[in-house]
C-alpha cells in the first residue's frame, strides 16, 4: 500500500530530537508564550523574510487575528467585503466570517487554481477593502499583479500562506509577498506541528503590536488587559518541535519538486489533466493535484492497486451547509474542479519505487 501521507515516517526521522526537546520544555515548564515560542517567532520570520512572527493556536485563527487587528486599527470595519476565492479550504472564507466581515467569492484561474486576476478585477467594488490570496496546493497566486492591483485600489493584500511554507519568487517568500500572512501548521502541511499551530507574519510594526495582544487575552502585562482580546497562542513544545523541522524543510521542499517534476514528465495518459507548474521554486507541492472525469471510478482504481489518494477538496465551500448562504452563487469553474479534482501521493518520505508505482498505476488507468 502506498499510503497518501506517512506521518509516522515524516515525523520519525525527528524522534530522537523530539524526545529531547520535550524533555528540556518539561524541564523548563514554560508551557505557555515561553522561550521556545519566541525562538521559532524569530526563526520564522527570518525564515519567511519578515520583521515579525506571531506564533497562534492554529491557522484559522492566524487569519482571524490579522483581520481583526485590521478592525482594530482602524484600517478595516465591520461590513467591510474581502475577496476570497470561491476554491480555497473553507477556514479562509470562515475567518472574513468570524471577524463580522462579508467575503466576496471570486473564481479562479481554472489552470492554477489561484486567484484569477480578470475576475478580481470584476469582483472590486467600492466596498471591496481587502483581498485574501491562498497559494493554494503550495503554488503562489499572482503576488505581483495582486500587489499592484490591491496598491492601484488602496486595498489591503493579506496572504494565506497555510499550504505554501518556503514557496519563493523574485519578490520573495511566502510570507513576505502582502500586508500580512497567515501560516497553519497543521500536521499534515510541508511544516507541520504534532498538533495545532499557527503563525502571522508581517513588516507591520502596529499590526505587529495589536497582535501580540489580541492573540493573549489583550495582555501585555499578566492581569492587564489592554483590549478585548482572544487566547490563541503556540503551544512552547510545539515551537520546540516546529524549530526542529523549520531545518529541513527546504530540503523536503526540494524532494517534493523533485517528485512533481517526475510524476509530469512521465504521467502521460491522457485521462488524467496534470497540474499547471513553471518549474520554478514558486511551488512546493503540498498537495499534487490532478484532474479527471470519472472521479469515482478512478478512486476505486486507484484503491484496487494500493494507492492511496485524497480530495482537496470535495465540497466546494458555497455549496457547504455552514455556507448556505452563498448557495446561490453562479461559480462554474468552482463547481467544475471541486468534481473532477484529486490528489496524489506526494511527500518527502515517497521513496523512488513508490513514486514510479503511482506513474506505472496512473498510467495503466
Ligand atoms: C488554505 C488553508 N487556509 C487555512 C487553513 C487553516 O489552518 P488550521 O487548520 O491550522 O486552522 C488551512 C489548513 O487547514 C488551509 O489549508
Amino acid at each position: 500500500m502506498i499510503s497518501f501521507l506517512d506521518l509516522r515516517k515524516i515525523n520519525n526521522r525527528f524522534r530522537e530530537e523530539f524526545q529531547e526537546a520535550f524533555s528540556r520544555s518539561l524541564d523548563a515548564s514554560h508551557f505557555i508564550l515561553g522561550d521556545n515560542v519566541s525562538r521559532f517567532e524569530s526563526e520564522f520570520s527570518q525564515y519567511c523574510g519578515t520583521k515579525f512572527c506571531i506564533g497562534t493556536a492554529n491557522g484559522l485563527d492566524a487569519l482571524t487575528l490579522i483581520l481583526i487587528g485590521y478592525i482594530q486599527l482602524g484600517k478595516l470595519k465591520k461590513g467591510d467585503k474581502i475577496i476570497v476565492p470561491a476554491n480555497t479550504f473553507i477556514a479562509t472564507i470562515l475567518s472574513v466570517l468570524h471577524a463580522d466581515l462579508e467575503p466576496v467569492l471570486v473564481e479562479p484561474n481554472p489552470d492554477t487554481y489561484n486567484l484569477s486576476l480578470q475576475e478580481v478585477k470584476e469582483s472590486l467594488t467600492k466596498d471591496v477593502k481587502a483581498i485574501i490570496m491562498v497559494h493554494l496546493y503550495g503554488q503562489l497566486a499572482e503576488a505581483e499583479e495582486l500587489r499592484y492591483l490591491s496598491h492601484q485600489h488602496d486595498l489591503l493584500l493579506i496572504e494565506d500562506a497555510a499550504q505554501a511554507h518556503g514557496a519563493s519568487c523574485i519578490l520573495g517568500g511566502a510570507g513576505n509577498l502582502s500586508h500580512a500572512a497567515a501560516f497553519s501548521f497543521y500536521p499534515s502541511k510541508n511544516l507541520g506541528a504534532l498538533g495545532d499551530g499557527g503563525a502571522i507574519t508581517t513588516n507591520d510594526s502596529e499590526l505587529y503590536e495589536v497582535l501580540s495582544l489580541l492573540r493573549n487575552y489583550g495582555s501585555k502585562e499578566k492581569y492587564k488587559n489592554e483590549i478585548i482580546g482572544y487566547n490563541s497562542r503556540l503551544d512552547d513544545v510545539q515551537a520546540t518541535f516546529l524549530s526542529i523541522k523549520l531545518k529541513r524543510l527546504d530540503d523536503d521542499n526540494q524532494r517534493r519538486c523533485v517528485i512533481a517534476k517526475q510524476y509530469l514528465s512521465d504521467i502521460n495518459n491522457p485521462k488524467i489533466k496534470l497540474p499547471f507548474y513553471n518549474g520554478s521554486s514558486n511551488h512546493v507541492f503540498y498537495a499534487f493535484v490532478v484532474e479527471v472525469e470519472h472521479r469515482a471510478d478512478f478512486t476505486k482504481f486507484l484503491d484496487k492497486h494500493n494507492i492511496g489518494w485524497l480530495i482537496h477538496y470535495p465540497i466546494a465551500p458555497h455549496k457547504q451547509d455552514a455556507l448556505h448562504r452563498f448557495s446561490h452563487l453562479k461559480l462554474p469553474a468552482t463547481e467544475q474542479i471541486h468534481k473532477r479534482i484529486i490528489s496524489l501521493p506526494i511527500s518527502p518520505v515517497m521513496a523512488s519505487e513508490e513514486v514510479r508505482s503511482v506513474i506505472e498505476v496512473v498510467n495503466t488507468y
